[in-house]
Parts: C-alpha cells; structure tokens; sequence
C-alpha cells in the first residue's frame, strides 16, 4: 500500500515549505494542488471546461504564483463540477508509490479520507501575510486583506470548504522557523511510518 500523506490549512501557512521538506526526507512524490485551481483560473474561458481538460503541463505555468492566481483560483474552487473534475487526477497522484504528499485544503477531508498522516498547518494572520508578502515582494496589510479575503471564501463554500479532518494533527507554524516545523511533521510522520 503507499503511503499518503494529506496536508491541509489556509494560504502561506508553511503546509507547501513543510510538503516540500517531506518529500525529500522520505523520498515521496508531492502534488501541490493549490496549482490545479490556479491554472483553472489562468486559463479564463468556462472554468469547467478548463478543470475537465486540464492536464499535467498546464501546471509549469510560471504567473500561477501571483497574489492575483491566488484570488482567481479561490473564486474558481468555489464550482462544484470544477472540482469534481480535479479529484480523479488526484487520487491517481496520491496513488503513487512509494508514497505521495498532497497539500491544499480538502485532502485530508474529502481527496483522501484514508490518508496515513493527516496534517492541518495553522499560523497567526499577520505571520502568514509577512511570509507572503516577503516572498511576492509585496505591501503586508494588502497581502493581510487578500489572505484574509481567501481564507473565508476557502472556508465558506458548500462544497469541499477548508477545514481541519477529525483526525488531523493541527501543527501552529507561528513561531517556528522552516527547519523546526519541517522537523516537528517529519516527527509525526515517522512516528506514523514504525
Ligand atoms: O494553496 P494555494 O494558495 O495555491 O491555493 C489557491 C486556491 O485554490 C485556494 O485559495 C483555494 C483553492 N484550493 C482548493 O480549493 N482546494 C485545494 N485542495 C487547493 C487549493
């Protein structure tokens, strides 16, 4: 069976840094799925249309990082046949041995329910726009205003709305660095994996 490994949790919350850092330790795919609804959203058009043919390629886009993808893409996530589109793709991914990370905000509560580990990775509001802002190279009260815009769009949807899973191990990234909140999920994981 490969493991899979489920983290969820708001924007700029350290979950990708963490994912990231999870897969080199054990050698694990990753999926970033926020990527999936931000090429949705770059590619304009009908949205359901471009969830259905989305494919693999579409997500090297270099613009799907902006402030601006973001927003697109949380408006896009809000269509239930968009994401309906998009589950398949990954649970194919997650799939993968000898295992898979997948991060975004419904993989631990409804893309893969059976996941081993399930990581829900909080920070404090402000701690997460100056992370974001630092790395856009962009205002922190405007990038506090879009994150906070996000965020309750991302939680107020019907469908797939972000939320931590009954079983999810929730991980507060406010103050730590990138090494001790890699260290602190690599712990939990292993402790899962004996
Ligand atoms: O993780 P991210 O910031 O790149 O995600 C961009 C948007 O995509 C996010 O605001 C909501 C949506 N999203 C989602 O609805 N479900 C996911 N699993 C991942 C992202």
């Amino acid at each position: 069976m490969p493991f899979t490994i489920a983290i969820d949790g708001p924007a700029a919350s350290g979950k990708g840094t963490i994912a990231r850092a999870l897969a080199e330790r054990f050698g694990f795919h990753h999926l970033d799925t926020g990527l999936l609804y931000r090429a949705v959203g770059a590619m304009g058009g009908d949205p359901i249309a471009a969830a259905q043919a989305l494919s693999a390629d579409d997500l090297a886009r270099p613009d799907l990082r902006s402030a601006e993808a973001g927003q697109a893409a949380s408006r896009v996530a809000t269509i239930p046949e968009v994401r309906a589109a998009l589950v398949d793709f990954q649970r194919r991914f997650a799939a993968r041995a000898p295992g898979a990370i997948l991060d975004g905000r419904d993989i631990g509560t409804v893309i893969c329910p059976q996941a081993a580990v399930k990581l829900f990775v909080v920070a404090a509001d402000l701690t997460r726009a100056r992370r974001r802002a630092a790395e856009l190279g962009t205002d922190v009260e405007e990038m506090l205003a879009q994150l906070r815009e996000r965020d309750s769009r991302d939680a107020a949807r019907t469908t797939a709305p972000l939320r931590p899973a009954e079983d999810a191990v929730t991980l507060d990234t406010t103050a730590m660095s990138i090494e001790d909140a890699a260290a602190a999920a690599v712990r939990i994981v292993q402790s899962r994996l004996s």
